[in-house]
């Protein structure tokens, strides 16, 4: 296979570990602490596809905050102070370990590379900031400029217009299903990263390739 024109990448989930936050108080959460990081993740993702379709858009900080809240309702609430703590360790979730060698690798094989995410441009700012990872990327493109949620096609749009490749020239790099689902419909190349082992699903919008994490991703290419 050769390498395509650009490779661009999910945030959340694919280059940053969301129940990292959580993980960093766990002692202070207790037992339902995986449970309100499920929780949260799931309300996240629920509200960005309901506001999509009901155009009432939030910015995706202001949805991660009410998803939280929502979550710890469910579970008994928060000790005081956690819900900040939370929210703060958001903004700097920990890095895969593969991304850093995967992003240094692609740009030295000369390909562009980029972020594409509903996360807000402040968001993704710090995220890339705290990983030390902008040295490899080209564009870290937030769908805040549209005010709509993948998996709506002008979200993929994005990358077209900032970089400059079309739809069959970019490899698109997403540990959600749902968003492969939405980028192959969009004509992108999916690449699933399957990094927590789920079954497949959308089989009507297949990936071009289904790898354990980041590392396999430049393997097979001539
Ligand atoms: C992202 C989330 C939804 O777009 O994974 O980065």
């Amino acid at each position: 296979m050769a390498l395509a024109k650009a490779y661009v990448f999910d945030a959340y989930g694919t280059l940053f570990d969301v129940h990292s936050a959580v993980a960093h108080h766990r002692d202070a959460i207790g037992p339902k602490a995986d449970a309100i990081s499920d929780l949260w993740r799931t309300k996240q993702l629920e509200y960005t596809w309901t506001r999509t379709l009901m155009g009432a858009w939030l910015d995706f900080r202001a949805l991660t905050a009410m998803a939280l809240d929502f979550a710890a309702a469910k579970h008994g609430g928060l000790p005081a102070g956690l819900r900040e703590n939370l929210l703060a360790a958001y903004e700097t979730l920990d890095a895969f370990a593969d991304v850093a060698p995967t992003l240094a690798a692609l740009k030295a094989a000369g390909v562009k590379t980029a972020i594409l995410s509903n996360g807000t441009r402040d968001m993704l700012a710090n995220a890339v900031a705290s990983a030390g990872i902008g040295q490899w990327l080209d564009a870290c493109l937030s769908i805040d400029e549209i005010r709509a949620f993948k998996t709506t096609p002008a979200a993929y749009e994005l990358v077209e217009r900032h970089l400059g490749a079309a739809p069959s020239e970019v490899s698109f790099q997403s540990s959600n299903r749902w968003d492969i689902a939405g980028a192959v419909a969009f004509g992108f190349r999916g690449v699933w990263i399957n990094r927590t082992g789920q079954p497949d699903e959308y089989m009507d919008l297949p990936p071009a390739r289904v790898l354990p994490g980041l590392g396999g991703l430049l393997a097979d290419h001539d």
